[in-house]
């Protein structure tokens, strides 16, 4: 376990944003032979690919189409890689409709007819071969890529190892783990330790409370919460029968919430009761809220912190704004602020890897559960139209685990 001492230490940040990188693979069409029925590598030591790419923005069924291409022998500091796993997240159907703030430049480097962005933003990938230049990877390692926007959604690419993280020691951990490490774990980190100053001479009497609490983000802040000694008051959305609604919330709890209540229990009136109690009377303070969905939602998180806190937004899942009574600005001085892990890691590249590496630490000890996920195969001969059908359902609600790729083709 972390002591919150160590990690006071590690948990030094920033909150501005800064510049993104753009991917580039060498494509070639070449004649190719298929060893043992699973290489897929010419002649000439191209390796074919498949990318899951869009050159102009709509819903993902319309738009996303699966693109063949091939992937020169690497050279210099370049490294091939092929995939492991790659999440689904919401923010990845955004960035496909076109609503997303950061949307990866359309290129025609993978040789397609139009200029185009291969979907995805994080994964994990296993090297297959690297360049005469590249100096700490090598074959059969495990990597992640160090920036968002790079196109996860792919067979196999090709990038400068400078691109690239390296696992440093891969043992006890599973490509699930390393693949969903860097945005949704990295993003509840950073909201607890950066924007709140807990007392951490009173581990186990400060909260926090969050909706969307059963997401991936929202499972990342109970468990670090648990790690870090802060209590967790978390909201998750009514299921269709209350024995559903009970296994949900028991499921949080044994991830380590201190409490679980429906958004629907969140709005009766006994609300601020319950808050009571948990609190001891308020003798607790609830000292930041994390809001993914907004609307009333946010609301009534805001309306249970103590004077002086913090509420972060980091998404909308309900599509709704963010309204705010004036009193809690005037009277509680209440902050309100946002974050966007993307342009947090562009400006803060080691910390973010010495936060992933916290994270993976806390998994490899057994300290942090894996998020239930829905996995995709992705073989050879899967059709484009099978993959971009289970990205259509990323943003859909209630579903039973996180979409992810994994991809089975071999080499
Ligand atoms: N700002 C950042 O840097 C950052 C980083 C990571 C994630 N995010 C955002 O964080 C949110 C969660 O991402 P994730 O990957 O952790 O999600 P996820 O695991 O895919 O889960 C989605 C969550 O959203 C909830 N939800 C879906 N539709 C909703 C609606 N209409 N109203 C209220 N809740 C709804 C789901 O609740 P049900 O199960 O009840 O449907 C579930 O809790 C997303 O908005 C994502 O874009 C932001």
């Amino acid at each position: 376990m972390f002591s919150r001492g160590v990690l006071r230490a590690a948990a030094q940040s920033s909150r501005h944003f800064g510049a993104r990188t753009v991917t580039r693979s060498p494509v070639s069409a070449q004649p190719q032979i298929n060893l043992d029925g699973r290489r897929y590598v010419s002649v000439y030591g191209y390796t074919q690919a498949k990318a899951l790419i869009y050159s102009k923005y709509g819903e993902p069924k319309d738009v996303l189409r699966l693109h063949k291409h091939s992937i020169s022998a690497p050279h210099a500091t370049q490294v091939n890689l092929r995939l492991l796993t790659a999440p689904l997240n919401p923010a990845d159907v955004n960035q496909i409709q076109g609503v997303y703030p950061s949307k990866p430049p359309f290129q025609s480097a993978l040789g397609t007819a139009e200029p185009a962005a291969v979907g995805g933003n994080e994964g994990a990938f296993e090297v297959l071969s690297t360049g005469s230049g590249v100096k700490n990877l090598n074959k059969g390692d495990w990597v992640i890529m160090k920036r968002t926007g790079q196109g996860t959604w792919r067979t196999h690419a090709q990038l400068d190892e400078s691109q690239l993280i390296k696992i440093e020691n891969k043992e006890g951990l599973t490509p699930l783990q390393i693949g969903t490490v860097s945005v949704n774990p990295i993003t509840a980190y950073r909201m607890i330790r950066d924007f709140c100053e807990w007392d951490w001479m009173r581990a186990g009497e400060e909260w926090l409370i969050q909706n969307g609490a059963n997401s991936g983000v929202g499972r990342a802040a109970i468990q670090l919460g648990r790690e870090w000694g802060i209590k967790t008051l978390n909201v998750i959305r009514q299921r269709k029968t209350p024995e559903e609604t009970e296994a949900l919330k028991q499921e949080l709890r044994d991830l380590g919430a201190t409490a679980v209540v429906t958004e629907e229990e969140m709005l009766t009136g006994n609300f601020r009761d319950m808050v009571h109690e948990f609190t001891r009377q308020g003798r607790e303070p609830i000292r930041l809220a994390l809001n993914c969905v907004g609307g009333k939602s946010a609301t009534s998180l805001a309306k249970t912190l103590a004077p002086n806190s913090h509420m972060v937004t980091y998404g909308a899942m309900s599509k709704q704004p963010v309204a705010l009574p004036s009193g809690l600005l005037i009277f509680k001085n209440l902050v309100f602020d946002g974050f966007w892990v993307s342009k947090w890691g562009d400006k803060n590249p080691e910390l973010k890897e010495n936060t992933i590496k916290d994270v993976l630490q806390l998994m490899r000890v057994g300290r942090f559960k894996d998020i239930p996920v829905d996995h995709v195969q992705w073989s050879w001969e899967t059709e484009g139209p099978t993959l971009a059908e289970s990205v259509q359902g990323t943003l859909g609600g209630f579903r039973s685990g996180k979409g992810v790729f994994t991809f089975t083709g071999g080499d």
